[in-house]
């Protein structure tokens, strides 16, 4: 009996199937019901008590070593079949399971400001979210205290009186201000935070885009011509544009930036509240002390800076009228938007 099984043993040992067919052939061979393994376990009965543990454990070895080998076999063949099955119609289209999502409309609108800037040689560059009190507010000139600190409801971090999260993007400025050199020509997209009652016009997270010019010469005119352009850039080429006088710590002269109604053209509707006029930005000559504070030498250089919200001008250019849905996420809404 010892004989017949180690002979089996061989057998499955060299055994290579040359087809799926030949695999199932010996499974039926050796295993099967009226397969030889199957036979020597019922023979396994008339062996003698003295060997019945040497064979025991050669039978099951075998038992073992065939299943192994059968199933191995298998898989090898079930693994080519795909290449093989002919009937597979390689033209079908894809199963619609992976959707190719689309950049939210806040992402698409900050890209195309920062293409319009870059095209006239300004940079990118980036600051943190969480800042400290000095470049948010005391290097931009307002100190503790200042009343104009009243115009951004700060959020502290933990409590603590000399960290917040930063409540305008001017705060890259300063930072810019004390690693370079001037020219400095730059703008910095991020999100701001502020501590207000969330509304369709306001919201405690929104996102800003900063500009920044220091050289040597840089006057108002710099200023006014490069935001004209950025206007009819954005909103078109018969897009104009009116400053009017206006007041922030860090920029002196500071001004706000109206552009025509984008849906009247001026003539008045709901939109610009009947005035022809939208408000899209704050800017300003960079104030002397602010070049003092962040190490510029405010005799020899001059600078204009500008801050823009980044909702504002997607409601304006997508007519949306409440700036929750930026935040909501809602696939109704994101769907709506495409870009290049
Ligand atoms: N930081 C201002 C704000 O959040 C916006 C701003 C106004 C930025 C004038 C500027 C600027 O750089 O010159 O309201």
């Amino acid at each position: 009996m010892l004989e017949r099984i180690n002979a089996l043993l061989k057998e499955v040992e060299d055994f290579a199937a040359q087809t799926k067919e030949q695999v199932e052939e010996y499974r039926i061979k050796w295993l099967s019901k009226k397969g030889e393994v199957t036979a020597l376990f019922d023979d396994f009965k008339s062996v003698p008590n003295e060997l019945k543990k040497e064979v025991g454990q050669q039978l099951n070895l075998l038992k073992t070593k065939a299943q192994e080998k059968i199933n191995a076999q298998k898989e090898h063949f079930d693994a080519e079949q795909p290449t093989s099955d002919s009937s597979a119609d390689h033209t079908l289209p894809g199963f619609p399971t992976l959707k190719t999502g689309s950049r939210h409309p806040l992402t698409i609108i900050k890209n195309e400001i920062l293409e319009i800037f870059l095209r006239i040689g300004f940079t990118v560059s980036d600051g943190a979210e969480i800042e400290d009190d000095w470049h948010n507010f005391t290097a931009l000139n307002t100190p503790q205290n200042h009343p104009a600190r009243d115009m951004q409801d700060t959020f502290y971090v933990n409590l603590n009186p000399e960290m917040v999260l930063r409540t305008q993007t001017s705060s890259v400025q300063v930072h810019l201000m004390q690693q370079q050199k001037p020219p400095i020509r730059t703008i910095s997209p991020g999100r701001v935070y502020r501590n207000e009652a969330i509304s369709a016009r306001a919201h405690c997270q929104f996102h800003q885009v900063e500009g920044l010019y220091i050289d040597e010469k840089v006057s108002f005119a710099d200023l006014k011509q490069t935001l004209l352009y950025f206007a009819k850039e954005m909103f078109g080429a018969d897009t104009q544009i009116r400053l009017r006088p206006s007041y922030f710590p860090f920029t002196e002269p500071s001004a706000e930036m109206d552009i025509s109604c984008t849906i009247c053209k001026g003539k008045g509707c709901n939109v610009c509240k009947h005035t022809g006029w939208v408000e899209i930005l704050g800017c300003g000559m960079v104030d002397p002390q602010v070049l003092i504070n962040c190490g510029i030498d405010e005799k020899k250089h001059k600078g204009f800076a500008f801050g823009m919200g980044i909702e504002r001008i997607a409601m304006l250019k997508y007519q949306v009228k409440d700036l929750r849905l930026f935040f909501e996420n809602d696939v109704r809404f994101l769907n709506q938007f495409t870009s290049a």
